[in-house]
C-alpha cells in the first residue's frame, strides 16, 4: 500500500479531490496518512479531520531557517513511514535537505502547462498572455520551482468570453481529476522515470 502524506498552504480542494478517490477506491490502494500545513486554521486542514486523518500544522514562520521548517515536516512524516509526499497547494519551496529525504517521491500540480507560466498565478499569467490553451501538469519535485520531471498534463482550452477566474475555475477541475489518476499510477507501479522523462503505462 503506497502511504502517502500531503502538504497543504489553503483550502485543500486538490487535497478533497485525493480523499474523495481514496474513499471511492480509486487511488490504487494508496493512503493518505497525514495532512501538514504550514498554515494554521485553513480549510484543508477541517477537510483532513473530517477524513479522520492526522492534521498537523508546522508554521514555517516559527521556525529560524527553511531547513528547520524542513526537518520539522520530516519529524512529522517519518512516524507514519511516508512513501509519496503530495503537494496540494503547498506554497513553500522545499530546498534539497527536504528533497534528499524524499529523493523522487515529491509531487506536486501546478495549474499551468510547464515549462510555461511557472510560479504563482501561472493562471492569471497565460490569461494575461493570450494562450489559447493552457492546463495542468503534475510533475515530480526538484530544487527548482515548478521544474522538475513531468508526470502528466492534461490541457484546457481558453475561451474567449473567459474571465481569469472562470478559466481559473475550469483548470481546479481539471486539477481534481488529473491528480488521483496521478497517484493511483504510482501506487500501482505504472510509473517509470528516465532522466528528464517520465513514462506511466496504462
Ligand atoms: C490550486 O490552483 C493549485 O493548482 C495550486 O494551489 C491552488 C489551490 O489548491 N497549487 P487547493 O484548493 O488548496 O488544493
Amino acid at each position: 500500500m503506497l502511504r502517502v502524506g500531503v502538504l497543504v498552504s489553503g483550502s485543500g480542494t486538490n487535497l478533497q479531490s485525493i480523499l474523495d478517490a481514496e474513499r471511492a477506491g480509486e487511488l490504487g490502494g494508496a493512503r493518505v496518512l497525514c495532512v501538514v500545513s504550514n498554515k494554521p486554521g485553513v480549510r484543508a486542514l477541517e477537510r483532513a479531520k473530517a477524513a479522520g486523518i492526522e492534521a498537523i500544522v508546522v508554521n514555517h514562520k516559527q521556525f529560524g531557517s527553511r531547513e528547520a521548517f524542513e526537518d520539522a515536516l520530516v519529524n512529522v512524516l517519518r512516524p507514519h513511514q511516508i512513501d509519496l509526499v503530495v503537494l496540494a497547494g503547498f506554497m513553500r519551496v522545499l530546498t534539497p535537505h527536504f528533497l534528499s529525504a524524499y529523493a523522487d517521491r515529491v509531487i506536486n500540480i501546478h495549474p499551468a502547462l510547464l515549462p510555461s507560466f511557472p510560479g504563482v498565478d501561472a493562471q492569471k499569467q497565460a490569461f494575461d498572455a493570450g494562450v489559447k490553451l493552457t492546463g495542468v501538469t503534475v510533475h515530480f519535485v526538484d530544487e527548482g520551482t515548478d521544474t522538475g520531471p513531468i508526470i502528466a498534463q492534461v490541457g484546457v482550452p481558453v475561451r474567449d468570453d473567459d474571465t481569469a477566474e472562470s478559466l481559473r475555475k475550469r483548470i481546479l477541475e481539471q486539477e481534481h481529476l488529473l491528480y488521483p489518476r496521478v497517484i493511483r499510477a504510482i501506487a500501482e507501479g505504472r510509473v517509470r522515470r528516465e532522466g528528464r522523462r517520465v513514462f506511466v503505462s496504462e
